[in-house]
């Protein structure tokens, strides 16, 4: 990479860069295409490789699980097409990983062997790798604006139990107007937006909220269905 090229970075909040590109499932005009979903777009560093093996396979093997929540996944990596294909084949044939085997991966995997949808999204990060992307996560909602961003370096696979969680807590937080606390899971209290004024601050401490909890005005709780939470979310 050239010195002192610009690398452009998306942040939280922007609109996700727009891009065409060709995958494995076809080619895809992002994120257009994915409007009214949500979308996880992901990097990883070469095809061929033992964690982004393991990570493949654990991410088709829950890919039901995102579907159901709404959510379509894209991976990219810096290799052509048909190192795509080749890979996807070996794994589907050859490979077993935790219990998992004859995994078919059915998500788009974009090729980017010119590195222009990796560069837009700030994957390529020297200090790692100059020719391999990072491991990004973006995570895109209906409206394709970006609403979390995780990166991983090349040596850490995912949790993608944690990128579940991350999916569900950023719709509860939009379809219930919460935020949700350290740690939480679906069924945990969450957190109510503070008071936005010295009225509802001294009503909350006078206990007039009768569904909150709260231990100062400015920190406040309430109960939170786990069945609320996920039959909002699955019935989309
Ligand atoms: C891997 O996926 O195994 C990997 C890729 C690039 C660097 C190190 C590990």
């Amino acid at each position: 990479m050239e010195e002192n090229q610009v690398i452009s970075m998306p942040r939280i909040g922007d609109k996700a860069p727009e891009f065409k590109a060709m995958t494995t499932q076809g080619e895809i005009n992002f994120p257009h295409d994915y409007k009214g979903n949500w979308v996880i777009l992901f990097s990883h560093p070469a095809d061929f490789t033992p964690v982004c093996t393991s990570e493949f396979m654990t991410f088709a093997s829950m890919e039901q699980k995102f579907n159901e929540a709404n959510c379509k996944l894209v991976g990219l990596s810096v290799d052509g097409l048909y190192s795509h294909i080749a890979w996807l084949r070996t794994i589907k044939e050859k490979i077993e990983y935790k219990g998992m085997k004859d995994v078919e991966v059915t998500f788009p995997l974009i090729e980017d062997i010119t590195m222009d949808v990796a560069k837009k999204y700030g994957m390529i990060q020297p200090g790692e790798s100059d020719t391999k992307a990072v491991r990004a996560v973006f995570f895109i909602d209906p409206n394709g604006v970006i609403r979390t961003i995780i990166y991983y370096p090349l040596s850490l696979g995912r949790n993608f139990d944690e990128l579940y969680r991350v999916l569900i807590a950023l719709q509860t937080a939009d379809e219930f107007g919460v935020a949700t606390p350290a740690d939480w899971r679906p069924g945990d209290d969450v957190i109510v937006p503070p008071a936005g004024s010295c009225g509802s601050a001294k009503d909350r401490m006078d206990g007039k909220e009768a569904d909150m909890k709260c231990y100062d005005w400015f920190f406040c709780t309430k109960k939170l269905d786990k069945d609320e939470v996920m039959k909002k979310i699955l019935k989309k």
